[in-house]
Formats: C-alpha cells, sequence, structure tokens
C-alpha cells in the first residue's frame, strides 16, 4: 500500500517519490505520498499526507506507520514528520520499507528522545 502510494507522489522538483500509511487505533489504514511546491518549505512529506487522511476520515491516534522510500536502504523520516506523529500517537511502531531486502524497525521514542516527563532547559 505504501509503494502504491508513492507511485502517486507528485514530486516534480526532488523526483524522490515517498508512500506512507499510517494506522489508527481501529486497525484502519490511511496512505499518503509527497506533494512538493515550486516555494521548497511548503512541501508536504508523504507521512504528514498520510496523518491528514487519517485525521480527515476522524481517526486522532495511530499505533503504526510505514514509510516507502524508492532507495537501496531504509530512509529515516524528518523531523517535522516525527513531531507531527508523536502529536497524534503514544509511540508507535515506525516501520521503514524500501527497495533493498532491509527493513527497519524503530518506535518513535527512539526516533524522538526525551519528549515526555523531560524538564525544559533554558541554557
Ligand atoms: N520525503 C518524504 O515524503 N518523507 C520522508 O520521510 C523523507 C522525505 C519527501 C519530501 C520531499 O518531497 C522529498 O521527499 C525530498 O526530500
Amino acid at each position: 500500500m505504501a509503494i502504491a502510494a508513492a507511485r502517486k507522489a507528485y514530486a516534480p522538483y526532488s523526483g524522490f517519490h515517498v508512500g506512507a500509511v499510517v494506522e489508527d487505533e481501529l486497525g484502519n489504514l490511511h496512505d499518503g505520498c509527497n506533494l512538493e511546491c515550486a516555494s521548497i518549505g511548503l512541501s508536504v512529506c508523504a507521512e504528514r499526507t498520510a496523518i491528514g487522511r487519517g485525521l480527515s476520515r476522524g481517526a486522532r491516534r495511530f499505533v503504526r506507520v510505514w514509510i516507502y522510500t524508492p532507495t537501496s536502504k531504509p530512509t529515516q523520516p524528518c523531523g517535522a514528520c516525527r513531531e507531527m506523529l508523536r502529536r497524534f500517537s503514544d509511540n508507535p511502531e515506525v516501520v521503514l520499507l524500501c527497495d533493498g531486502r532491509l527493513i527497519r524497525r524503530f518506535r518513535l521514542r527512539e526516533l524522538l528522545p526525551n519528549v515526555k516527563g523531560e524538564e525544559r532547559r533554558t541554557s
């Protein structure tokens, strides 16, 4: 499903076609692809497109995300997507898929540590 979503990517600037699927707590799956804009900062990653798709269907918590990139090794999600996933999940499984044989699995807390119960430090 993530690979099929990547085929729908609109990525004329990077040529990097990414697909993502998020699973909500009811087991429903929501897919997304990246979409780009000439103003590159406005581009949206596949993960956030998938989250938006889930949210617009009423989902609020996600338990797992699969991310496919057309690379020989898995690609880590960007910081913005980690933050957005954190907002709508507790500690979901993050599965990284690519064209190579390696599949990597993380929990979000491994990718975004020290987000809960930590005192903020200003220096
Ligand atoms: N991209 C994603 O959609 N997800 C990732 O995890 C990595 C990067 C997209 C954003 C941009 O459209 C293109 O890949 C190049 O960075």
